[in-house]
């Protein structure tokens, strides 16, 4: 048995040495603790592990994605050398089921530079089982493409990343911070108060208790890779749970075994995300140059991407399968199943026509 400290053990110890962390630090910490975070552990996907993503439905996922990517590829001019990019990529299946299709297209292969961004060790392993034929790179910055177009794609990477939390209050914005209180973690606030003019333009006149959600890591890797996308040309899909317009709201939320699970409990097991704010991730692209399409929701992106024939032809291909296609098209377009909460979202160098959005 090993005496050393256990994460929570860790993030206690933090809190009584430095004070209260911010929700951004202490999820940092649940998720990518070199050693003990969430995602540095076993495979979380899958029906045994927290949770499913789109890309584990249904091949029909990855195969439209990958459609998406030829036809930009192909708008730029069938470059011979190109960057795909994926990140956070879960077992591979996404890009696998992508590549499938995409490599159909003469020359994508020859040209295609496959670039992943991944930070668990065991899903590497499975990406690198899957995608071994391209020759897949892991990359741990971002500065690390080559010269050609970029293209990039992340499913449920964006969401993933830590959040800052500040709570309204009647002289400005307080940051929540995650305490002891009785030896037990807790909710707080920051006393210094931060003036509602330094906050975003729309929630200026929030009520008080409003909670306004800042994503800072996810505008710090939009703007790097928009940076290099609006020199070297190429495009940005990212799908994720998500909201149009930047609002007050709180979304941080733990799930462990397909269930809610409380965000303080059991750091390091449970798997923390919040809602992307778009609109923030939309303005730092269009900062560095890129055109930002209207955003769509996931079903509305896979509906024109051409699901529904999708669905007829493998049904027709595998007829005995016909329902479970059906139930898993269903699954990743329906208003009331993914097709709503999930939001696809592509900023592009201007000219170029991203197919799947009005
Ligand atoms: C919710 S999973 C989604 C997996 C995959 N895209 C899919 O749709 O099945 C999040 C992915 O992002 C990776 N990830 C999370 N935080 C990361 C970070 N800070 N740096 C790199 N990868 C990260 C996870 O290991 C995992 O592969």
């Amino acid at each position: 048995m090993s005496d050393a400290p256990t994460l929570p053990e860790l993030i206690d110890m933090q809190i009584r040495t430095t004070g209260p962390m911010s929700v951004a630090t202490y999820m940092g910490l649940c998720l990518t603790h070199p050693s003990k975070g969430y995602y540095k552990g076993a495979d979380p996907l899958g029906a045994a592990g927290d949770f499913v993503t789109a890309p584990e439905i249904s091949q029909m996922f990855g195969e439209l994605i990958g459609f998406f990517f030829v036809s930009l590829w192909q708008q730029m001019g069938s470059p011979k050398e190109f960057t795909l990019l994926e990140l956070g990529p879960g077992r591979g299946t996404l890009m696998a089921d992508m590549l499938r299709v995409a490599c159909r297209a003469e020359g994508f292969r020859d040209g295609l530079d496959l670039r992943l961004f991944e930070t668990n060790p065991a899903l590497i392993a499975e990406q690198n089982a899957r995608l071994e034929p391209y020759g897949p790179k892991w990359i741990d910055g971002f500065d690390k493409v080559g010269p050609g177009p970029l293209l990039v794609v992340a499913n449920e990477f964006f969401d993933a990343l830590p959040i800052r939390q500040f709570v309204r209050g009647v002289d400005g914005w307080h940051e929540r911070m995650v305490g002891l209180s009785d030896g037990k973690r807790s909710f707080g606030l920051s006393p210094t108060p931060i003036p509602a003019s330094a906050m975003p333009e729309a929630v200026a006149n929030a009520e008080p208790n409003s909670v306004l959600e800042v994503g800072l890591a996810n505008g710090e890797v939009m703007t790097r890779l928009a940076r290099t996308v609006s020199t070297q040309g190429g495009a940005i899909l990212a799908i994720d749970y998500g909201y149009a317009r930047t609002q007050t709201g709180e979304t941080l939320q733990g799930v462990r075994r397909h269930q809610y699970a409380d965000v303080l409990d059991a750091p390091g097991e449970v798997d923390l995300s919040a809602h992307v704010d778009f609109e923030a991730l939309g303005a730092v692209a269009a900062k560095a140059g890129l055109t930002v399409q209207p955003l769509a929701t996931q079903g509305q992106f896979l509906t024109r991407m051409g699901i529904n024939d999708r669905a007829k032809a493998l049904s027709g291909a595998n007829p005995g399968s016909a329902a479970d296609i059906a139930s898993a098209k269903a699954r990743l377009v329906a208003p009331e199943q993914m097709g709503n909460l999930f939001k696809a979202f592509c900023a592009a160098s201007p000219g170029l026509q991203p197919p799947g959005f009005a």
